[in-house]
């Protein structure tokens, strides 16, 4: 409970009260959270507690039925949600991505589809997520990490200031997951990301984050 007004004005991210109410049911139920600039804040809880939920709130891809969030002290509803979700660049469980091939996949920002990216930019952003020279691949012929390498970098592409990451590595096996873990870490560290990553991994959330959210029935218990 740290509400003291210099704390609140250094947070990029700011819950404050958040909730959402679907048919009767409290997916998220008042949740006052912060994010600093630069911090990496894990959420963790057990399944059905609310973390997607919460993400999805973060971003506005579903609207708050009370409480509001706060970017850079500004209330998120007054931003259009084009920029906001450009912002806050998003990276689910699965690899999101379209037929066709790397290149195409990440030659539109997800959010910004009038500005297509030069190929120097887009071979940076591979060589950044560690598949140099995968432009002219089909993303039918990816493995399960290479293609969630592919989606990060479709979600960096959009010079994100905040990464939501919903348990961005559970899909993948051992042997990816841990390369994938890395790769966003490393990222994080040089771009100086401020991130929130959902995981039901204690393991992983004590490696990736500064500091763990505990959701339980979309309330947090801990923090
Ligand atoms: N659109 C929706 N309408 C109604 N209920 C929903 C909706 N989306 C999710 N829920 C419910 O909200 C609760 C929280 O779901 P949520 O997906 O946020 O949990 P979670 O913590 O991400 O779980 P998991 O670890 O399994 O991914 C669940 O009980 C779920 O059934
Ligand atoms: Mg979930």
């Amino acid at each position: 409970m740290s509400d003291e007004p210099e704390q609140l004005n250094s947070a990029v991210l700011r819950t404050q009260r958040l909730t959402r109410v679907v048919e009767g049911r409290t997916l998220i139920d008042e949740v006052s959270i912060e994010v600093r600039c630069g911090e990496v804040v894990a959420v963790t809880g057990p399944s059905g507690s609310g973390k997607s939920s919460l993400l999805r709130l973060l971003n506005r891809l579903d609207e708050p039925t009370g409480g509001t969030v706060y970017l850079d002290n500004r209330d998120y509803r007054e931003i259009p949600p084009r920029e906001l979700r450009r912002r806050l660049g998003m990276l689910l469980q699965r690899p999101f991505l379209f037929p066709g091939t790397v290149a195409r996949n990440l030659a539109f920002g997800p959010g910004a589809h009038d500005e297509e990216l030069a190929k120097e930019t887009i071979a940076e952003l591979l060589d950044s997520v560690g598949l140099p020279g995968y432009a002219e691949r089909d993303v039918r012929r990816l493995s399960g990490g290479e293609a969630q390498r592919v989606s990060l970098a479709r979600t960096l592409a959009n010079r994100p200031e905040v990464l939501l990451l919903d348990e961005p590595t559970s899909a993948l096996d051992e042997a990816a997951q841990l390369g994938v873990e890395e790769l966003i870490c490393r990222i994080i560290k040089s771009q100086g990301l401020t991130c929130v990553i959902v995981t039901h991994d204690r393991d992983q959330a004590t490696r990736m984050a500064g500091r763990t959210v505990l959701l339980e029935a979309g309330r947090v218990v801990s923090r």
